[in-house]
């Protein structure tokens, strides 16, 4: 490894001394988000440690932050080119892959603009403001009709298993223009299979740099690559239909604006094709990957906060029955009189934290942060569950209290707060499904808190030590589900 020299005025990283070969991985340990945060408490908001042969420069604090993924953006915008990745989308992920800036930059204007435009557009009703309120709305009311029957049958319910099925038919809405039955079997096996993938890809998985652990038999890599290949086969299939059946005059969905931008690039003679067109239609995988599975863990640890805090989901369906009544389906204009199920949301994502890592960065250039060099093609671990849990920031941060988040008399939502919480990421790489995410979570934890009534399975209190990965997610579990007084017919 070849060092490049610290220019005059900067200092050298802090951080813990490392092992040949392996360097801190033992240190890191099997739940990295709390181990770096106790070494951010020793060496401070900018150090490095080293996971196998390569340095990781890992941050914490907002302040720092801040710094790095906003005022110096661009310097902080790059992917690290790790093992795991590759097998991401074919290599070609808009996420995950080492795209140079232009191809990068022009593939993500082209997702963001492609989910502007469907979740936007009019719904088939006109009962909704628009479809995507239309696709959480019937969903939303599906999943409430196949939990109440699950609990008839079985007595209780695994609530990630239903949740995933129902938030994917959204974003297959929307990307495809379908959705599955709750007992598809090629949708469940590919949504309910994700468990490796978020552990291969959770940030410090010592394969992605310690080359010699690829050789070794892992099971858990050897899923990880089934389930890549699992779900390239999906996305082909639906793709293709897509292409079989293209007509110009009816864009029927994200796959098909997708198509018909390449199709148009191509008369355009001032356009660069640096892009080709198979990157420009599997962006629909990454809208699709990152769609369903981060949207159903936030919906399932929700469920399960309810049901770990009783006197909270009683205030929850208090504000609904107030603010909305019992006569109609909460809608997503309902988001700004319902401040205290935006607080519940606001404390979810900050003490479940369950994106614990942004999705690694790397160092465009040689730079300096804190008056500390940072050279070109560095990773860069950004750690949100730290941030989410700074005793800086936050009073008492272990516990769990929506409260924090309004004003002191309780009548408004402190917005300065709910923005402290960091868990879409900052800047450049900034989630692009933040608005859709919110929209999902908001409106389908409405419906369900509206209509239903959560509780344990008698004397078994669901687990949730959260199981390390991208996505962090509880264990799975059964609970028990009741219609609310009134709504014995929803169930039916
Ligand atoms: C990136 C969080 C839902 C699409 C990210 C990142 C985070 C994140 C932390 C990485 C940011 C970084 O590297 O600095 C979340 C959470 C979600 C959610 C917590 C749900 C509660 C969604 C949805 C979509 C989506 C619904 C698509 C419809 C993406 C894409 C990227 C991304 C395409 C990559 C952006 C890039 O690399 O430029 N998300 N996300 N996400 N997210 Fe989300």
């Amino acid at each position: 490894v070849t060092r490049t020299k610290i220019p005059e005025g900067l200092k050298p990283l802090p951080g813990p001394k490392s092992l040949p070969l392996i360097g801190n991985v033992l240190e890191l340990g099997s739940s990295p988000h709390l181990s770096l945060t106790a070494m951010s408490k020793q060496y401070g908001p900018v150090f490095q440690v080293q996971i196998g042969m390569r340095p990781v420069i890992v941050l914490a604090g907002n302040e720092v932050v801040r710094q790095a993924l906003i005022k110096q953006g661009e310097e902080f915008a790059g992917r690290p080119d790790l093992y795991s990745f590759r097998f991401i989308n074919e290599g070609k992920s808009l996420a995950f892959s080492t795209d140079k800036t232009g191809v990068w930059r022009t593939r993500r204007k082209l997702a963001q603009n492609a989910l502007r435009s469907f979740s936007n557009i009019e719904g088939q009703s006109s009962e909704y403001s628009c479809a995507l309120e239309e696709h959480i709305s019937k969903e939303g009311l599906y999943l409430i009709q196949r939990l109440c029957s699950v609990m008839k049958t079985n007595g209780g319910f695994d609530p990630f298993r239903y949740i995933v099925v129902s938030v994917a038919n959204v974003i297959c809405g929307m990307c495809f223009g379908r959705r599955y039955s709750h007992d598809d079997t090629e949708l469940l096996n590919l949504v309910n299979l994700s468990d490796e993938f978020n552990q291969v890809v959770g940030s410090g998985n010592p394969a992605d740099f310690i080359p010699l652990l690829r050789l070794l038999p892992s099971t858990s890599m050897k899923k990880f690559l089934a389930i890549n290949k699992r779900f390239n086969l999906f996305m082909q299939k639906l793709v293709k239909e897509h292409y079989d059946t293209f007509d110009k005059d009816n864009i029927r969905d994200i796959t098909d604006s997708l198509i018909d931008h390449c199709e148009d690039r191509k008369l355009d003679e001032n356009s660069n094709l640096q892009v080709s067109d198979e990157k420009i239609v599997s962006i629909v995988n990454d809208l699709f990957g990152a769609g369903f599975d981060t949207i159903s863990t936030a919906l399932s640890w929700a469920v399960v906060y309810l049901v770990a805090y009783p006197e909270i989901q009683e205030r929850l369906h208090e504000e609904l029955k107030e603010k909305v009544g019992m006569d109609r389906t909460p809608c997503l204009g309902d988001k700004t009189n319902l401040i205290y199920l935006e607080a519940f949301i606001a404390e979810l994502f900050r003490h479940s934290s369950f994106l614990p890592f942004t999705i690694p960065h790397c160092s465009t250039k040689n730079t300096s942060l804190n008056g500390f060099f940072i050279p070109k093609d560095t990773c860069i671990f950004i750690n949100q569950w730290q941030v989410n849990h700074d005793p800086e920031t936050w009073k008492d941060p272990s516990s769990f209290n929506p409260d924090r988040f309004l004003t002191a008399d309780g009548n408004e939502l402190n917005k300065m707060e709910v923005e402290k919480v960091l868990i879409f990421g900052l800047g450049k790489r900034r989630c692009v499904g933040e608005g859709i995410a919110r929209s999902e979570v908001f409106l389908f934890l409405a419906i369900l808190i509206q209509r239903l009534q959560f509780s344990s399975m008698p004397g078994q209190m669901p687990d949730m030590t959260p199981e390390y990965g991208l996505t962090m997610k509880h264990k799975r579990c059964l609970l028990r589900t009741a219609p609310r007084p009134g709504f014995e017919t929803s169930c039916a």
